[in-house]
């Protein structure tokens, strides 16, 4: 790797300000300053800027507890973005892994790792992913039987052309379900409900894969271990 994207890596510093930081000379390969940026680290180098040694940090794979409140988005925008909570170096280079509404709370993952990301988003894998909704109008009865047969067959939304793959419907109080679905359409959840005459008044998203929140309290996040990384 050329030096200078080393130093972007690993440092506060853009690629052209640790250029400026070569030049002048606050940088150390093994020991020796050396200016010129398309220098080239090896994997066992020691690279040091103002003394302080560096390190690469490799992938990241992050589990947050979003708060309502929060956006799953790369962009600033009107909301606090969910990698504003992660406090990690470069943090910005974490992206959302499947998203979820600014309202709905719950499990989201983030990381740089775009393989891994692909492997827990791709419809043609069905990762499940478990809601918890607060309905706006009571589901039971026989418009419970129905939503859960209609859920299980597979529903059109409203735009779409192919009908939603098989989800599992449970009820948890007159206004309370869960919802487990296998892929990751647009508000989904929400237009699953819109679809039968409903609504969902607050959304919350209890597992992804075999991933559970635990005990991690809203606003806060861990980094997966390596066993959960591969469960994917
Ligand atoms: N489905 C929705 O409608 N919203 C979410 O945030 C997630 C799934």
């Amino acid at each position: 790797m050329r030096l200078d994207r080393f130093l972007a890596e690993t440092t506060p510093l853009s690629r052209s300000q640790a250029k400026k930081a070569l030049a002048q000379g606050e940088v150390t390969l093994d020991g020796d300053v050396v200016k010129q940026a398309a220098s080239q680290v090896a994997d066992d180098a020691r690279v040091a800027w103002r003394g302080e040694r560096l390190m690469l940090v490799g992938l990241r794979y992050v589990m947050l507890h979003k708060p309502a409140g929060v956006e799953c988005s790369a962009r600033r925008g009107l909301y606090a973005r969910a990698v504003d909570l992660i406090d990690l170096p470069k943090a910005e280079r974490l992206h959302p892994v499947g998203r979820l509404d600014v309202d709905t709370t719950g499990l989201v993952l983030l990381s740089d790792d775009g393989q891994w990301a692909h492997r827990v988003t791709s419809p043609r894998r069905g990762c499940p992913k478990t809601y918890r909704a607060n309905l706006g109008r009571p589901l039971a009865g026989e418009a419970l039987a129905n939503a859960v047969a209609a859920f299980r067959e597979g529903i059109l939304l409203d735009g779409e052309t192919t009908p939603t793959r098989p989800a599992e419907l449970k009820s948890l109080g007159p206004q309370d379900v869960r919802l487990t679905i296998h892929e990751g359409r647009y508000h989904q959840v929400r237009r699953m409900f819109a679809a039968i005459g409903n609504h969902v008044a607050a959304l919350h998203r209890e597992t992804v894969g075999p991933l559970t929140l635990g005990d991690l309290p809203e606003g806060g996040w861990r980094e997966l271990t390596e066993a959960e990384v591969a469960a994917f």
